[in-house]
């Protein structure tokens, strides 16, 4: 049997990938467009594994999604594909209606039409599975319950808002059609192969290299982050026992201020790798101009998926912060070349 990973080149979706084919004995089928976020190096552990197939191209391509699906009869599709950096989203929000939306729907009519195509017992069993984000709901009153998976959809950055579409889209689907999705709605991961644009590595990176780290306004603005291998064994319990048409929140119960995870960052590189000066890393913390539309908090009650499909998250920040700076630390080529985008040379020259 197989399954089909999309934007399986990028962070959530290479982690994805390698933990499954850790635990699994079952094949799968990679597809990634290879954006500027997406990174074949991620996947390089399992160039000598035979149950790996990397496919280069574009969830909105449906001649290319329809023979994917005609030639590998995946029993699952889960769809990490999609434009994910909420500041990206705001000063070029194109691609994110395109891959978002656009690309959602296009692979889900493929699907669909794939899906009908199924034997009876097939069709039963198979799963399209959306992974989506916490954003879509919006931002949070300091006072106010978590997010439940019956929170509104309140998105406000051209991101979540793409992303919330992509959600309706999904769940139409489903109503109308009867295709057998589950969503998915996670708070802020951080782990291994993460692309330094967002918080964590670019803090640890920034850290290491002597430069300024940023952080947006006051740095009071709350998020629930959870490590990214937890999530990829969330997704695996939602995948085989998950309801089909159901929700599922996933989170973290680790609710931090950004000043008090870059804090943390800074103390554990102190007591890891001091600066050669040994003055602490904090000193490189500097207050830029706050995201336009910054919303404050974000935090997810977690309790359904923890009732009913026996998750819970095995790391807490520390730990999770503690094993990340420590692959930072060991892999500095993988940070060069990414910086550098040699990585794309290697691309161009492979996949032309
Ligand atoms: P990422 O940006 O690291 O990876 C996205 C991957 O999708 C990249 O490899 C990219 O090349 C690929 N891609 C983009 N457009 C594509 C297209 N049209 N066709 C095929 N591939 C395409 O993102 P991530 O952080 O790994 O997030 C993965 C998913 O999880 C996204 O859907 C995101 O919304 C969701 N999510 C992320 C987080 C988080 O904290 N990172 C939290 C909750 C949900
Ligand atoms: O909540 C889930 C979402 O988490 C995912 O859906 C997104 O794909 C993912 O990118 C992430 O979005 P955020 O905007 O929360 O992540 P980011 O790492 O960009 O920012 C985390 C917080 O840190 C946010 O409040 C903005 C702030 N920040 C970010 C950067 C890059 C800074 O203060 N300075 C920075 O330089």
């Amino acid at each position: 049997m197989t399954i089909l990973v999309t934007g399986a080149a990028g962070f959530i979706g290479s982690n994805f990938v390698m933990n499954w084919l850790d635990k699994i004995d079952e094949n799968i089928v990679s597809l990634d467009m290879l954006t500027y976020a997406g990174n074949l190096e991620n996947l390089s552990s399992l160039s000598n594994d035979s149950r790996h197939f990397f496919i280069k191209g574009d969830i909105s391509d449906s001649e290319l999604i329809s023979s994917i699906l005609n030639k590998y009869k995946p029993r699952a599709i889960i769809n990490f594909a999609a434009e994910s950096h909420v500041d990206r989203s705001i000063s070029t929000p194109e691609n994110f209606i395109q891959t978002n939306i656009l690309g959602t729907f296009r692979i889900l009519q493929n699907t669909l039409i794939y899906w009908e195509s199924l034997g009876k017992i097939d069709k039963k069993n198979f799963r399209f599975v959306q992974i989506s984000t916490d954003e879509v709901y919006g931002d949070l009153e300091v006072e106010s319950e978590k997010f439940t998976e019956d929170n509104k959809y309140l998105p406000n950055s051209p991101y979540s808002a793409s992303k919330a579409a992509s959600d309706h889209l999904v769940r139409a689907w489903h109503h109308t059609y009867k295709l057998p999705v589950i969503t998915t709605n996670c708070s802020n991961n951080y782990g291994p192969f993460q692309f330094p644009e967002k918080l964590i590595p670019l803090c640890i990176i920034n850290a290491i290299s002597n430069k300024p780290i940023p952080i947006y306004g006051d740095g009071k603005q709350t998020r629930d982050w959870l490590y990214v291998k937890d999530h990829c064994e969330a997704i695996r319990a939602v995948l085989e026992n998950g309801l089909v048409g159901d929700t599922y929140n996933i989170g973290g119960d680790s609710e931090k201020t950004n000043i008090e995870v870059v804090e943390l960052i800074c103390k554990l590189l102190d007591s890891v790798q001091p600066r050669t000066d040994e003055v602490t890393y904090l000193k490189q913390i500097s207050f830029v101009k706050d995201r336009p539309g910054h919303d404050r908090r974000y935090a997810i009650d977690s309790s359904k998926i923890q009732k009913e499909l026996s998750w819970k998250p095995k790391e807490t920040l520390a730990s999770g912060m503690k094993k990340t700076i420590k692959w930072y630390l060991d892999n500095d080529e993988w940070i060069k070349n990414v910086v550098s985008g040699d990585y794309k040379k290697w691309i161009d020259k492979h996949y032309s």
